[in-house]
């Protein structure tokens, strides 16, 4: 069986409602942090950590997506014709030639674990990854999947998922997990339940959103019910995959934008502005300038 993590599932179709009316007709997966889209810097994520196959859930809104990853022929002609070329550039050079994309409707929002389960023809029994674009990671050295890469390579374990402390007052946002020793950068992990008020959490340890799974999730996901929310949870899936296969709790390095939600979104985009090559000087002068 092949171990390397080659594929890679981003579920984009949710419905996006924290973010209504901009998701109305674009999944919140396009909306752009400064001048990409989210979808792109977790492709770009997933790209640099060895995967080849990008396998999108896509709902209601998926054309924006296929339309952003394919080929952009007229556009491309006329940045050419005005010999814009540092624009062609980055319109031609969106995913390196070695990646392939592919596309699977999830016919209803039935949750994030039943668009995982979408993928489950494209999968097989490998190992893959699922990234959720929404949550934007930023690293200044190796990405947080490239890190969590490493560790499924040398611990041959069943999966890896990324976990970061939040505030024990919002656990109910998040599936947390309880790991076998809370002061190592690496736990396994005992027990993961989905959105559990604060005097259930078995801990502080959430779960963002990088996952490296095994092929046998699919196996369970099918027989998973809907669980919080009347919806297919991952995080319930993960639960009973304990019981037959190692995983493992990672703190990733970096810094996690929750850009599903407003403040989040701004945060991230403030963050990445300041950063950014061409504008950051002159956006953080902006900000001094508001002091
Ligand atoms: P969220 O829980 O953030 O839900 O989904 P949402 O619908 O996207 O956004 P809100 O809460 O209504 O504002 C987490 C991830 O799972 C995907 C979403 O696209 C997002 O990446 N998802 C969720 C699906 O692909 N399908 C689903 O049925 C549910």
């Amino acid at each position: 069986m092949n171990t390397a993590v080659r594929k890679a599932v981003f579920p984009v179709a949710g419905l996006g409602t924290r973010f209504l009316p901009a998701t109305k007709a674009n999944p919140k997966e396009m909306l752009p942090i400064v001048d990409k889209p989210l979808i792109q810097y977790a492709a770009e994520e997933a790209v640099a950590a060895g995967i080849e196959q990008l396998i999108f859930v896509t709902g209601r809104t998926k054309r924006a997506i296929e339309d952003h990853f394919d080929k952009a022929y007229e556009l491309e002609n006329e940045l050419a014709k005005a010999e814009k070329t540092r624009m062609l550039e980055i319109v031609r050079n969106v995913l390196p030639p070695h990646v392939e994309c592919i596309y699977i409707r999830q016919a209803e929002p039935l949750g994030l674990g039943h668009a995982v389960l979408c993928a489950r023809p494209v999968i097989g029994d490998e190992p893959f990854a699922v990234l959720l674009a929404d949550d934007l990671i930023y690293s200044e050295e190796q990405g947080c999947l490239s890190q969590m890469v490493e560790i499924h390579r040398a611990e041959g374990v069943g999966g890896v998922i990324a976990v970061e402390e939040v505030a024990p007052a919002d656990t109910g946002r998040y599936g947390i997990v309880a790991v076998a020793s809370q002061e190592t950068e690496v736990g396994a992990i005992r027990q993961i339940v989905e959105k559990p008020a604060p005097a259930d959490a078995p801990s502080n340890l959430a779960v963002v959103g990088r996952y490296i799974l095994p092929g046998s999730i699919m196996e369970v996901l099918a027989r998973t019910r809907r669980g919080a929310g009347g919806e297919i949870q991952l995080t319930d899936g993960i639960a009973s995959l304990l019981s037959q296969e190692r995983m493992l709790a990672y703190r990733f390095h970096g810094k996690r934008f929750d850009c599903g939600s407003k403040l989040g979104y701004l945060q991230a985009t403030v963050a990445f502005a300041m950063q950014h090559p061409e504008l950051g000087a002159a956006f953080r002068g902006y900000l001094q300038s508001l002091r």
